[in-house]
């Protein structure tokens, strides 16, 4: 159901974007360093693309610091794309998902967007893909409301610095979090106060 829903909402989404920028839409994708560019789709994360996304999970030593050391741990990872509050996408490049990402329009303070995981497959990040995604996602929490939230860890510098040419501004740090050890660095990109921006 949810994911019928994510897929409603993603041709909203399309359609309602197109005027001013379509970061779904199927058109060129990242350039290889050959200079050659490859067609990159985003779409909804559906029911057959768990597997891959779990793929991508496992492959990622990041979420191995966050226990995400098995199939099963990965697929449960996404489970709130399908039985709760959060939304999927893909990216798919000639039919292999190669990144996903999982956010919710109202996740933070049950009102604001937020980011709660993306990941770009290792052999395929530095081409842009990531970028894509975030892309969507915020055009689609951006509908909702002005500010995106997000949770990175400590010791994440890359995905820092990925947030931060993004315009994301770092609010504070909360240790023990998520884990026990670990600090997440909490980030929002804005375009204004809830109050003010009618949403
Ligand atoms: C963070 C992450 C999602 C970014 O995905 P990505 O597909 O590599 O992102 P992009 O390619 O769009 O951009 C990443 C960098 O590659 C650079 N890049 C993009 N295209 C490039 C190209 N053709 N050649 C070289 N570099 C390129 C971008 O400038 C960007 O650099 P920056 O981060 O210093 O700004 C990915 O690195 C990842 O999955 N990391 C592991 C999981 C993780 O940390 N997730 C975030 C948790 S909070």
């Amino acid at each position: 159901m949810e994911a019928l829903l994510s897929a409603h909402a993603f041709h909203l989404l399309r359609s309602t974007t197109a005027a001013r920028r379509d970061p779904i839409a199927d058109v060129e994708g990242p350039r290889r360093r050959s200079g050659e560019y490859v067609p990159v789709t985003i779409r909804p994360l559906v029911e057959a693309d768990v597997d891959a996304c779990a793929a991508i999970m496992l492959a990622t030593p990041l979420l191995a610091r966050y226990g995400v050391t098995t199939a099963a741990a990965a697929r449960g990872a996404l489970a709130d794309v399908f039985a709760g509050p959060c939304r999927g996408l893909v990216a798919e490049e000639a039919g292999r998902i190669i990144g996903f990402a999982v956010y919710s329009v109202r996740g933070t303070f049950a009102h604001s967007g937020y980011v709660r995981t993306i990941a770009v497959a290792p052999d395929a990040q530095h081409r842009g893909a990531g970028r894509r995604l975030m892309d969507a996602v915020e055009a689609a929490i951006f509908d909702h409301g002005p500010n995106v939230f997000l949770l990175t860890s400590a010791w994440n510098a890359e995905a820092q610095r990925f947030y931060e040419r993004r315009g994301y501004r770092r609010i504070g740090e909360i240790p023990d979090y998520v884990r026990s050890g670990i600090t997440e660095v909490l980030y929002r990109k804005t375009l204004g106060p809830i109050q003010g921006t009618g949403a």
